[in-house]
């Protein structure tokens, strides 16, 4: 296996661990207090669990972002197109106009922020209906890619519950 592909299958992306979604919902409910978040956006699929515990401690909907193979022709959608550098694959972020509202203020929350492509999709999204990307919450951060930077330049926050270093066989060293 690829040595810097993190197995998260046990507790996160296969097999749910339901009690720790719901502690890093209310981590992230507590961090982002303050934010006047109005919505929770996560990508499918593995986002879904710990975006679903914050979205419920913040008292807000949540809202699932989907990956369409191609693009939708009719009706009121907002749609872009994402690459996947780790799985080599690209998708259409699509959005029903319905979900989301100009005066909204969003929390993106999603398990992996690696090189930053599928949030900065999801950014793309909300500036495009109007609405504010008020911060990016993220379960492991894998430091050593580009994501966090990217994200920070583009002008957005981003708080991430886990940082990793490096990623080596049978070695995790996380950020101090
Ligand atoms: P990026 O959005 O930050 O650029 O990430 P990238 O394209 O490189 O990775 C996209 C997919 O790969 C995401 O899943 C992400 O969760 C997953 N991923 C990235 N690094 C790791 C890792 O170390 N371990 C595991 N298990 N997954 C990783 P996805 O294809 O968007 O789908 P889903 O899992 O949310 O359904």
């Amino acid at each position: 296996m690829d040595s810097t592909v993190l197995k998260v299958g046990s507790f996160i992306n296969h097999q749910v661990d339901s009690d720790f979604m719901n502690e890093l919902g209310k981590d992230f409910a507590e961090h982002f207090a303050d934010y006047g978040i109005t919505k929770v956006f996560t990508i499918e699929s593995s986002g879904i669990a710990p975006a679903l515990m914050a979205a419920k401690h913040l008292n807000v909907p949540m809202v699932i972002l989907k990956k369409q193979t191609s693009k939708i022709l009719d009706g009121e959608v907002y749609q872009t197109r994402v690459m996947s550098f780790t799985k080599g694959t690209s998708y259409e972020l699509t959005l029903f106009a319905e979900f989301i509202d100009k005066d909204d203020r969003i929390l993106l929350i999603d398990d992996f922020l690696a090189n930053g492509e599928a949030a900065t999709g999801a950014a793309r999204l909300i500036r495009e209906a109007g609405a504010t990307l008020a911060g990016i919450g993220i379960l492991i951060e894998k430091s050593f890619q580009k994501g966090r930077q990217r994200l920070e330049e583009a002008g957005y926050y981003v708080y991430s519950q886990a940082q990793i270093a490096r990623l080596d066989t049978g070695v995790i060293e996380f950020v101090e």
